[in-house]
């Protein structure tokens, strides 16, 4: 199989919504800390008649009617989520309602787990599967899903929720460079859930800033190795057209790219000009871990990084701005916002993505963009994705609405025996919702 990679993309995400300028006010937060200072707009999260399973459901079932797939030509589906229902029974399970209808029992894959990293690695298993002597010749599909909730306090602005769902198969719009990857595995308490009677994770906030920035430069340098190996010449910013982060709020994205810029200048300061010379060189000397406790070269690379942002990340940064943290789902939400804009335009070009799950995981792996056929060509990835028109049917609801919600989600993390008011008024046709749980745990859903 040659190209393999992405053929199709589909997001879903709740319509119900509060915005950060109402919710930074409500905190009693600063007036700009999350607008500004976290670069967020807005932030969905599940109601009580929605969560991961839901959500995935929908995704799923949109994908396969909107580019006319049959559920029979899937051949394994896998799916990535931190968002622990059962310690058991997978999500993809849950899934299989959709498939055992058509008769198709025959899906190898399960769940992935590891943060916000899930969703790469069941990228990674379906793409290595059709590269394999063991693909059947059927599709396969991944899904990310999470509902990103916080505990009151500085990271509960960070939260979101959304589901995607990817095709993978050969000859895609959206191929892997699969020897272009660099990793970066440790073991690190920087975000975690260890607390199973809850959806909240313990988090140290600041720790993980400078974990992820650490496996942004590792990856980086990982990645350029392997790219000199091959090309032989150092892999620099200028060889990519777009940058894709992983994103839990836009500033730790900003944060990122500027740290790709203080790397290239680095490397090799000959080749920077005269801005980044004079700004970047006094900070040439500095180790690793002071470069990263180093308040004024994060500012200063990234006033210099300014102009390359804006041409090679701003466009990927929508719906996570717009969405929120969306945890396995939010590169993939980058990445479909650069879709959304750019659409056929990305033909030809090279994005790299960078994936990050604190723990410690973090892979580094590029793609290559084609014009793709028939439903599968990027103009179509586009239309049917409907950034624009989701975004715009959404409804918010004011911070006592969303602090509500999350109190009477705190109650029902991990109960039974409970019935959900099955308002589905927000929902748009072909949503999922969760209607009640039993005695005995087991989940039932609707299809509105
Ligand atoms: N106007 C403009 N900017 C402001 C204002 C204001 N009124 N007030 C604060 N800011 C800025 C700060 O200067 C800072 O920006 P800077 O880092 O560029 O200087 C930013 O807003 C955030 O302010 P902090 O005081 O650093 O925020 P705080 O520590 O309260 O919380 C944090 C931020 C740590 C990110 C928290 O939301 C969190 O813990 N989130 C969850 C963890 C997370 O997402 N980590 C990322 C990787 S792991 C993962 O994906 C889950």
């Amino acid at each position: 199989a040659k190209n393999v990679g992405i053929l199709a993309f589909d997001i879903y995400f709740p319509p119900t919504c509060v915005q950060q300028e109402a919710l930074e006010a409500h905190d009693g937060a600063s007036k700009g800390k999350y607008t500004i200072g976290l670069g967020q707009d807005c932030m969905a999260f599940c109601s009580e008649v929605e969560d991961v399973i839901s959500m995935s459901l929908t995704v799923v079932s949109s994908l396969l009617e909107k580019y006319g797939i049959d559920p029979k030509q899937i051949g394994r589906l896998e799916v990535g989520s931190e968002t622990v229902i059962d310690k058991s029974k997978s999500i993809k399970t849950f899934l299989m309602q959709i498939f055992e209808k058509y008769g198709n029992t025959d899906i190898e894959g399960v769940d992935s787990t590891n943060a916000c990293y899930g969703g790469t690695a069941a990228l990674f298993n379906c793409v290595n599967w059709v590269e394999s002597s063991s693909w059947d010749g059927r599709y396969g599909l991944v899904v990310c899903t999470d509902s990103a909730v916080y505990a009151e306090g500085p990271a509960r602005p960070t939260g979101g929720a959304a589901a995607i769902a990817m095709l993978i198969g050969p000859d895609a719009p959206i191929a892997f460079e699969s020897k272009l990857r660099g990793s970066y595995m440790a073991h690190a308490y920087d975000f975690y859930k260890p607390d199973l009677a809850s959806e909240y994770p313990v988090v140290d906030g600041k720790l993980s800033q400078t974990c992820y920035l650490m496996a942004v430069d590792a990856c980086y340098k990982h990645l350029s190795q392997k790219y000199e190996k091959l090309e032989g010449k150092p892999f620099t910013i200028k060889d990519a057209e777009y940058f894709v982060f992983h994103s839990p709020y836009n500033k730790l994205v900003q944060k990122s790219f500027a740290r790709l810029v203080f790397n290239d200048y680095l490397n090799d300061p000959s080749s920077a000009d005269e801005v980044a010379k004079e700004k970047l060189g006094p900070f040439a000397t500095l180790t690793g871990d002071e470069s990263y406790q180093s308040r004024d070269l994060e500012k200063a690379s990234q006033l210099v990084a300014k102009p390359l942002y804006d041409a090679k990340v701003q466009p990927t940064t929508l719906v996570p701005k717009q969405v929120g943290n969306m945890y396995t789902a939010s590169i993939y939400a980058a990445f479909i916002s650069l879709i959304h804009n750019k659409h056929s335009t990305l033909a030809g070009k090279r994005v790299i993505l960078f994936s990050y799950g604190s723990g410690l995981t973090a892979t580094m792996f590029s793609l290559q963009m084609h014009d793709g056929q028939g439903p599968f060509s990027l103009s179509n990835i586009a239309k049917v994705l409907d950034v624009a028109g989701k975004l715009k049917s959404r409804h918010e609801f004011p911070p006592e609405k969303f602090v509500e919600v999350l109190k009477l989600m705190e109650h029902r993390y991990g109960a039974k025996e409970f019935v959900t008011s099955k308002d589905t008024s927000h929902l748009s046709p072909g949503t999922y919702y969760l209607t009640e749980v039993d005695s005995k745990y087991r989940r039932f859903y609707e299809k509105k």
